[in-house]
């Protein structure tokens, strides 16, 4: 258990929750959840399932009309052609990561993933005795691009596991076709089992995402992580899927069985729903995360010795912070983002939060969402924190000068 990660964000809405709890006001940029409803044809499907009595198990795989929706919908997408045999249905895209690598992974198997990354990879890969070998992102002019310098350096005589997470968190990277066709001719060469970890697939701005599962030959190799949670707006449905080749998705589905018996199965009926009926939800929803965007990184860039990017997917947004961070004399990323909160009610994430940070790295970044606040607050935070810390440098300008 000593090798049980977690997500530690979650102690930072424990502290922003303590915030508020006090009296404070507290802008929340910290957490990857959706202040925004579930479409209302979503919640109305679960209803009915609900009153038609759908509320027993469910296979382990999942109902038959989902795995058939999954199959279809996202394989369209992907311009891969899959079956119902190829989904197993999960609550949530997070499964997928620990029962994949349950699935294909010996102890002392090397895992290659992010860093920064979603952190439970590592805490996953640490946990069932992987040896991870985490592999870097650069800031170019831009916006953030896979280092490939380090995914080569990455990839040991063991590698047996791939990661990849298109549409980055905390980044906000968006893969090009470029980047995915050169990982999927990596992934061919040293026969290596790929996950495809896509929540974000379709949180983007304009042009397309691509997926590893659509190059030659990948699809029997890969496993994508899918998710309602996102695109919908369903966080907290605990919704989504393991999508790959039958012979690893047979051994997630007895996965399944063993740990949670099936997914709740009036939110599968909801999920059919999600992927076949009105999308005009999803679709507000993607308008409503654009203009957040557009104010936050406004916002942002507005602030004396911060600067970022416009990134085109995701709903992150991964903030230079090293002129503040270096003119105020910081050398505790947790002082910083604590100050931040107490001083504003600006609550965000560091560079900590995804991953052990890597040999070299020397600016220093922290992590805003948007998803959670809506663009009036978020711009009041930020002009808080603007002053705040351009008056911070002011005043020791005066003192030191
Ligand atoms: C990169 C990444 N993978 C997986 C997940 C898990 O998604 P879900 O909440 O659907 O389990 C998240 C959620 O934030 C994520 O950011």
């Amino acid at each position: 258990m000593d090798r049980l990660g977690t997500e530690t964000a979650f102690a930072v809405s424990a502290d922003a929750a303590a915030w508020a709890a006090q009296g404070h006001r507290v802008y929340p940029f910290h957490l990857g959840d959706i202040n925004l409803r579930t479409p209302v044809n979503v919640i109305e499907a679960a209803e009915r399932a609900m009153r038609d009595g759908k509320t027993g198990y469910t296979p382990a795989p999942g109902i038959p009309e989902l795995r058939e929706a999954l199959a279809q919908e996202i394989g369209a997408a992907r311009g891969v052609s899959y079956g119902a045999e190829h989904v197993s249905v999960q609550p949530g895209a997070k499964p997928v990561i620990g029962k994949l690598l349950m699935s294909v992974m010996n102890p002392g198997d090397e895992v290659v993933y992010p860093s920064p990354g979603y952190p439970i990879y590592e805490s996953q890969v640490d946990y069932l005795g992987g040896r991870g070998r985490p592999y870097a992102y650069v800031e170019e002019a831009d916006g953030f691009r896979i280092d490939r310098d380090s995914v080569e350096a990455a990839l040991g005589d063991t590698a047996r596991v791939l990661i990849v997470n298109g549409q980055h968190n905390p980044t906000g990277a968006d893969a090009t076709a470029e980047e995915i066709a050169w990982l999927a001719r990596i992934a061919r060469e040293r026969d290596l089992w790929v996950l495809a970890d896509e929540p974000y697939f379709d949180i983007r701005y304009g042009g397309g995402s691509r997926s590893l599962a659509s190059e030659p030959e990948l699809a029997e190799r890969t496993v994508i992580g899918y998710t309602f949670s996102k695109k919908y707006a369903m966080t907290g449905w605990r919704l989504g899927a393991a999508i790959g080749p039958p012979r690893v998705i047979d051994l997630i589905n007895k996965l399944n069985t063993n740990h949670e018996s099936c997914t709740c199965g009036f939110i599968q009926h909801a999920g059919v729903e999600a992927l076949r009926g009105d999308q005009s939800g999803a679709r507000e929803i993607l308008a409503t995360l654009r203009e957040r965007r557009d104010v936050v990184v406004d916002g942002l860039n507005a602030i004396d010795g911060v600067s970022v990017h416009r990134a085109t997917a995701t709903f992150y947004l991964f903030v230079d912070v090293t002129g503040v961070y270096r003119r105020l004399g910081y050398d505790d990323p947790h002082a910083f983002r604590t100050d931040a909160l107490r001083e504003t009610g600006v609550s965000f994430c560091s560079r900590t939060h995804f991953g052990r940070p890597l040999p070299g790295e020397r600016r220093t970044y922290v992590r805003f969402a948007y998803s959670g606040i809506d663009a009036a607050d978020a711009e009041e935070g930020l002009a808080a924190l603007k002053a705040y810390w351009e008056r911070q440098v002011t005043g020791l300008r005066r003192t030191t000068g």
